[in-house]
């Protein structure tokens, strides 16, 4: 693991200090915040700004506005979730490198905060445009990264603004690094990986990198059709994402060389139009109408045999559609039955800890990051630039 320098290694008293956050958080549909998990897990580097003296700009994006302003995506209600959660004015800048950012910058006294609209508003955020970087990078005399979850963006505010700053990792960057490091630096094993999801095609470079490093890969939810229709299993009525068997073929060929096993299900859970309920059926066995919707029970059974002897376990995604009550008991026992075995367990990427949290499963892990992409490059083993950007320490 490579170690980058902190906030522990800098003076913060009286300086401005650009802290990135990733506070791109789950909104309800009047526009309030529905998850301030990500606001939460950021509290710990927000409290050692506010107590060392510095005097903190916080910049963010939320969504995808595509450089323009859009009211839907105003870091309003974030910035008064923050107030409310630190228990100070955090005040808005709403024209981000304008007049009143830096008015308002200016006026800043020690441990005091303010906030930035949403970066995103502007063009040159994703294009890393360095005028934008440079103006940004004006506003501050430290960078501190704390948004784990952008860290695989080459943007103005994860590249741009540490190049032309004295820059520094915060606290959730530094334990997300050190959490998910354990999983790509020689994780104990056996190392046992869960992966489920919708798409294969959007898995194929994580379920690469795992193919040779983990002992063994349990593969559930739409992400293992195309496995299980390379096996010569016919899904039903099931949508298998086509045009995959070369990647499927290679993969397979990639975990045998590697001595390490692809765990599949052997039973499903379906639905059939017209079923007053869901039916199990084996995987040879699934009626020309019917669609899979979760595993069965003797895939579970056969997912928590392959745990139990595991020493790491990662998790990335759902083993069928758990969005749904009827379908979600293959997650909820595979994972729950995780917590009773011993070792390390860490869940990332996409909706992942939110899904653990809906199915009261988050006891079951060690850790759940914070990041959706970035997590999953990072186990990926995949060079991250704003983290790359960062000096060691
Ligand atoms: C995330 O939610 O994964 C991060 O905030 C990054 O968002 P993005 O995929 O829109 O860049």
């Amino acid at each position: 693991m490579v170690e980058k320098r902190g906030i522990g290694d800098v003076a913060l008293r009286g300086r401005r200090v650009l802290l990135r956050v990733d506070f791109n958080v789950p909104q309800d549909p009047s526009g309030q915040v529905a998850d301030d998990r990500r606001i939460q897990e950021a509290l710990p580097t927000l409290h050692h700004l506010q107590t060392s003296g510095a005097r903190t700009i916080l910049l963010s994006h939320l969504g995808r506005p595509d450089g323009h302003r859009d009211p839907r995506f105003s870091l309003k209600p974030v910035a008064r979730r923050l107030s409310s959660l630190l228990g100070q004015p955090v005040p808005l800048a709403d024209d981000i490198v304008g007049i009143h950012a830096l008015e308002m910058s200016a006026r800043i006294e020690n441990g005091q905060f303010l906030m930035l609209e949403n970066l995103r508003f502007n063009p040159g955020e994703e294009a890393n445009d360095p005028a934008f970087a440079a103006q940004l990078a004006r506003l501050g005399d430290l960078f501190v990264q704390d948004a784990f979850g952008v860290l695989h963006r080459n943007h103005a505010s994860t590249v741009g603004v540490p190049k032309r700053l004295p820059s520094v990792a915060g606290l959730l960057v530094a334990r997300e690094v050190r959490e998910l490091s354990r999983l790509v630096d020689a994780p104990s094993r056996p190392y046992v990986v869960i992966v489920g999801g919708a798409k294969v095609s959007d898995k194929l470079p994580l379920l690469t990198s795992l193919a040779g490093r983990a002992d063994a890969l349990l593969l559930g939810g739409a992400l293992s059709f195309p496995f299980l229709a390379a096996a010569g299993h016919a899904l039903g009525a099931s949508r298998v994402e086509a045009g995959l068997e070369p990647d499927v073929a290679a993969l397979l060929a990639a975990t045998k060389s590697a001595g390490s096993e692809v765990v599949l299900p052997t039973d499903l859970v379906v639905d059939r139009p017209g079923a007053t309920a869901p039916e199990v059926v084996h995987v040879d066995a699934v009626p020309t109408d019917a669609t899979a919707r979760d595993i069965g029970p003797a895939t579970r059974e056969r997912f928590l045999r392959a745990l139990s002897t595991s020493r790491t376990v990662f998790w990335n995604g759902p083993l069928g559609q758990a969005e749904d009550p009827r379908y979600a008991d293959g997650t909820r026992e595979v994972l729950a039955g995780l917590r009773s075995v011993p070792g390390y367990h860490v869940g990332a990427g996409g909706d992942s800890a939110r899904v653990a949290r809906e199915l009261g499963v988050m006891e079951s892990f060690q850790f759940v990051s914070t990041g959706g992409g970035a997590a999953l490059e990072f186990v990926e083993g995949v060079e991250l630039p704003g983290l790359a950007v960062l000096p060691n320490a």
